[in-house]
């Protein structure tokens, strides 16, 4: 695996690639990897002639009083772990090569990046979107990889890239869950024992979501209501949001009649997660 800290050689190496006519894949990532992570690579190994990994804790999603400080790091870890998998490069630039001192140009979907996680992290998703248009244009993938975990942001680079014409396909990979549920996250490290156990509640609520559902419940308030009940039995966790909302738009629905993403994010302890379930007659992400 070659390792590219720099913006110049990491093009050079992906433009290589794109001469010879071949499919590269790009698999953003902040590091911390785990299997949802290693998920997304096999993904784009099955798919792909060439894959491309980039690490980098991407200051500009982090709001002033977040986690960016303390979200964990390891980056001789990581490497090993996409060694392992194969991964030809891996794009990890410092700050400084990412943001230049006096870059003032951000990307905003405006709407869909106040919605969800939108509403209680201001300028995540600006976040984002930036850093993955700067990531799209410094590889130049045919096809880019992100976890259906992360669902708006999802929906947000998705509605980018058809807004901004980027010539990049974009793959979503279903969640990756611990044994009992849990969807992975980085952030699930920050867990102690007993903050881990009531990191289910997430799940709880959206398996409740999901019964009611599955039994043909269709009114998005009394699905979200039933949802946030159960989220509420677990007195360490704080709700943040439990809503149904369309997966494209991510605007509230009032009544499921196609698809339809039931989103939720808490609080247990200082540690924010979030999870999701897509709700549709044909798919049940619990099954
Ligand atoms: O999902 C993430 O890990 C990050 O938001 C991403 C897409 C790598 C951008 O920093």
């Amino acid at each position: 695996m070659q390792i590219f800290p720099t913006i110049s050689d990491m093009r050079a190496a992906s433009r290589a690639v794109l001469h010879a006519g071949k499919r590269l894949g790009l698999v953003p990532t902040m590091g911390a990897l785990h299997e949802g992570h290693l998920s997304l690579i096999r993904a784009a190994k099955s798919q792909c002639d060439a894959v491309a990994a980039s690490i980098f804790v991407n200051p500009l999603q982090f709001g002033p009083n977040e986690d960016l400080a303390k979200y964990p790091r390891d980056f001789d870890r990581d490497c090993e772990l996409l060694k392992k998998e194969g991964v030809d490069f891996l794009f990890a630039p410092s700050v400084e090569e990412m943001y230049p001192a006096g870059a003032v140009t951000h990307v905003t979907v405006e709407g869909l990046s106040d919605k969800l996680c939108g509403k209680s992290r201001p300028g995540h998703f600006r976040g984002v979107t930036t850093v993955v248009s700067k990531l799209f244009h410094i590889v130049e993938p045919d096809v880019a990889f992100f976890g259906q975990k992360d669902a708006a942001q999802l929906a947000i680079i998705r509605r980018m890239v058809r807004d901004l014409n980027f010539p990049v396909e974009i793959e979503a990979c279903p969640i990756i869950r611990e044994s009992d549920g849990l969807a992975m996250s980085s952030r699930n490290a920050y867990l102690n024992a007993q903050e881990r156990k009531a990191a289910l509640a997430l799940y709880r609520a959206l398996k409740r979501v999901q019964e009611l559902f599955d039994q043909g419940e269709r009114n998005a308030a009394t699905l979200a209501d039933a949802g946030k009940r159960v989220f509420k039995e677990e007195k360490s966790a704080r709700l943040d949001y439990l809503e149904i909302v369309d997966p494209d738009s991510l605007e509230a629905l009032t009544e499921v009649k196609k698809t339809a993403l039931a989103a939720v994010a808490g609080f247990v302890g200082t540690t924010r997660l979030i999870d999701n379930v897509v709700l549709s007659g044909e798919e049940n992400a619990f099954r």
